[in-house]
């Protein structure tokens, strides 16, 4: 199983059997409150009725074409649809079929931009520690988490910046850190290192999810926006996580007013009916590649469900949704009462940090001593058994509810919370 204790799994099961908006229901019966969208992924709520016939009808229609030297109207129509929302100037839409391939696609798109530049010496990637790209080599390689890289080693050409994860000034720091200069000055330093004309990318998660919700002071991502654009260097946003809806804006580059040239993004796109990703890129980055002899193709990547029917039939559905019930915006609605709920808890036992963003949350827990990770995985375990499904990254819990939960949500996931994290050893 993916990311899983395989044995210590099998041992105790936890199995989800069917779902519908803010619950989950297991094979024991029990009702669970989903308050991490599935897996950051279920942003309109799980089951939606009008997906599920979107996917039944076209299956019917067209369960499959190739899009290699070929194609079918969906991709086009869906890709025109969410242009709607991407920022202006970053329209042009490549489908994959998940988030890893969407950050392996976007790394691909910077170096081929490079290069149909004539810039071939720009090679070199940029990540930053605790990132979290995937699990494809080019994620793991640009992606700072240790423990995903050790038995795989690192393909490509890297370097990475520091986190920004400041824990001696900015514990229980509600929304954004005040502003900080060191972690994208960091960058310059980076460069001097290499040099510019080495450096293709920059590629951050605007708010880092996985590693633990680590939320970028303020004006960081604006900083690394001027020094890339200093410098020739692209600057990729990983929105897997952030987009649709989870920071109250379509995209986090809206939430921060930061333009990346590449974004990323999957999971909320079809609402995790049908796994699909989709990677933007701006009109800079589309019209270099369109270059060079009409015959040719210009960009030597894509995969066989690139833009597969059913993924996109879903994602209409999907969108069709979050544009009728507003749900861009709802995080940003229901954000100040999410943060008074999920900061209640500080000062419970265990608690050391509590970090939030729009519908994005981080309770972390003082490990055991000697045993990194038993404490997150009782949190786990016990929040199961009450009834609430949370996300525990080693010791760090992790919140990211479906955008559409109400009042009575946020009351039950205080309550089990509360109750589970007070009967912690
Ligand atoms: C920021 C980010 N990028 C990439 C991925 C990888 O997505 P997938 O698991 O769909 O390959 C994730 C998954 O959580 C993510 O959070």
């Amino acid at each position: 199983m993916p990311f899983t204790a395989n044995r210590r799994f099998k041992a105790a099961p936890r199995l989800l059997e069917r779902a519908e908006g803010m619950f989950y229901w297991d094979t024991e019966g029990r009702k669970i409150l989903d308050a991490t969208s599935g897996l950051w992924c279920v942003n309109a709520g799980h089951c939606r009725a009008e997906i599920q016939q979107a996917i039944s009808k076209q299956s019917a229609d067209l369960d499959f074409a190739p899009t290699f030297q070929m194609g079918h109207p969906l991709p086009f129509q869906f890709a025109q649809r969410l242009t709607q929302h991407s920022p202006t100037g970053l329209d042009h839409v490549f489908f994959t079929n998940s988030g890893s391939e969407s950050v392996d696609t976007a790394l691909k798109f910077a170096l081929a931009y490079h290069h149909a530049k004539g810039d071939t010496a720009r090679t070199l990637l940029i990540g930053r520690e605790k990132g979290y790209h995937g699990v494809g080599f080019g994620g793991i390689s640009v992606g700072g988490l240790p423990n995903n890289r050790r038995a795989f080693g690192n393909l490509l050409q890297v370097d990475h910046l520091p986190h920004t994860l400041d824990q001696k000034r900015h514990r229980f720091c509600r929304g954004l850190p005040p502003y900080a200069v060191e972690p994208a000055e960091a960058l310059e330093t980076l460069i001097d290192q290499h040099g510019a004309g080495r450096i293709a990318a920059v590629i951050v998660e605007p708010v880092a999810g996985s590693a633990g919700v680590i939320i970028p002071p303020e004006g960081y991502l604006q900083r690394l926006r001027e020094i890339c654009s200093a410098h020739g260097i692209l600057l990729i946003f990983d929105e897997v996580i952030t987009g649709f809806g989870r920071l109250g804006t379509p995209f986090a580059s809206q939430f921060f007013d930061v333009l990346p040239d590449i974004f990323t993004t999957a999971k909320g796109l079809t609402n995790a009916a049908v796994p699909m990703g989709a990677v933007f890129v701006s009109d800079t980055v589309h019209e270099t590649l369109m270059t060079g002899p009409e015959e040719q193709i210009e960009f030597f990547h894509g995969y066989t469900y690139s833009g597969h029917p059913l993924a996109c039939a879903a994602g209409l559905a999907a969108l069709d949704i979050y544009e009728r019930e507003a749900l861009f915006s709802r995080a940003a609605e229901v954000a100040p009462a999410f943060e008074e709920m999920i900061h209640s808890l500080a000062g419970l036992a265990h608690v050391v940090d509590i970090r939030n963003l729009g519908l994005m949350a981080a309770i972390e827990l003082e490990p055991i001593p000697g045993k990194p990770g038993e404490r997150g995985h009782a949190a786990l375990t016990a929040a199961f058994a009450a009834g609430l499904l949370i996300r525990v990254t080693g010791d760090t819990i992790a919140l990211s509810p479906p955008l559409v939960l109400e009042p009575e949500h946020l009351a039950q996931m205080e309550k089990t919370l509360r109750s589970i994290l007070e009967s912690l050893a």
